[in-house]
């Protein structure tokens, strides 16, 4: 049978608890984290030991994969990002979608929306799901394009809810149905 987390660019795997020390950095770049709930708070190695850790536990609520691209010349480090689905709701058959390319110089080179797609299919068809949504903030414009590339739409926005770098964002809220998706494949 066909690897069934492989997309054109990535393929996803679980989360390897021996990279916390990359992914360690990924959380210590403000030009990464500024996008993220964490925010740009420094983030203690621990707590990316812990998350690694925890990813290993099974869990019905949270799934976590690794990103891996699969175009990178050989030798370079192919463990580019994370995809999550958070609070994931099997009554109402949804969850949230988070992700993080974390090497700044692996951005909008088109893994994320891959990721993003690669997920979606095995949400759909593997986990029986219904919907996927996710949140972003305003001024996340590459990734607020990705996730229009991946077939999600806008849904709603929460005014000024989000105070970074100064000054009030809003937190904007896109969705996508197993319908949408698959009439797009
Ligand atoms: C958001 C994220 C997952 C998207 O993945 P990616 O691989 O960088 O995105 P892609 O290359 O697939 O798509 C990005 C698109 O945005 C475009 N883009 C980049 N910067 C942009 C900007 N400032 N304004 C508008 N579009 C922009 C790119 O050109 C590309 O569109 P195109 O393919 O039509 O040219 C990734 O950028 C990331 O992890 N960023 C840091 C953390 C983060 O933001 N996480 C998500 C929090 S909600």
């Amino acid at each position: 049978m066909e690897n069934l987390l492989k997309g054109k660019r990535v393929q996803l795997k679980t989360i390897d608890p021996e990279k916390a020390p990359l992914f360690n950095q990924w959380f210590n770049d403000p030009h990464i984290t500024e996008n993220l709930q964490w925010g740009t708070l420094p983030m203690p190695m621990e707590l990316s030991k812990n998350f690694g850790d925890q990813a290993q536990q099974p869990s019905k609520t949270d799934q976590h994969f690794s990103i891996h691209a699969l175009d990178l010349p050989e030798g370079e480090e192919s463990y580019i990002g994370h995809i999550s689905l958070h609070h994931i709701d099997w009554r109402n058959r949804v969850a949230e979608l988070g992700i993080v390319i974390g090497d700044q110089k692996h951005l909008s080179k088109g893994y994320g929306t891959d990721a993003i797609k690669t997920l979606l299919h095995f949400t759909f068809m593997e986990m029986n799901l219904n919907k996927v949504m996710l949140r972003h903030y305003q001024f996340n414009e590459r990734g607020h394009r990705a996730y229009l590339k991946a077939g999600f739409k806008e849904e709603g926005r929460l005014r000024l809810q989000l105070y970074r770098h100064g000054r009030f964002w809003d937190v904007i809220y896109m969705g996508i149905l197993k319908e949408e998706f698959m009439n797009n494949q």
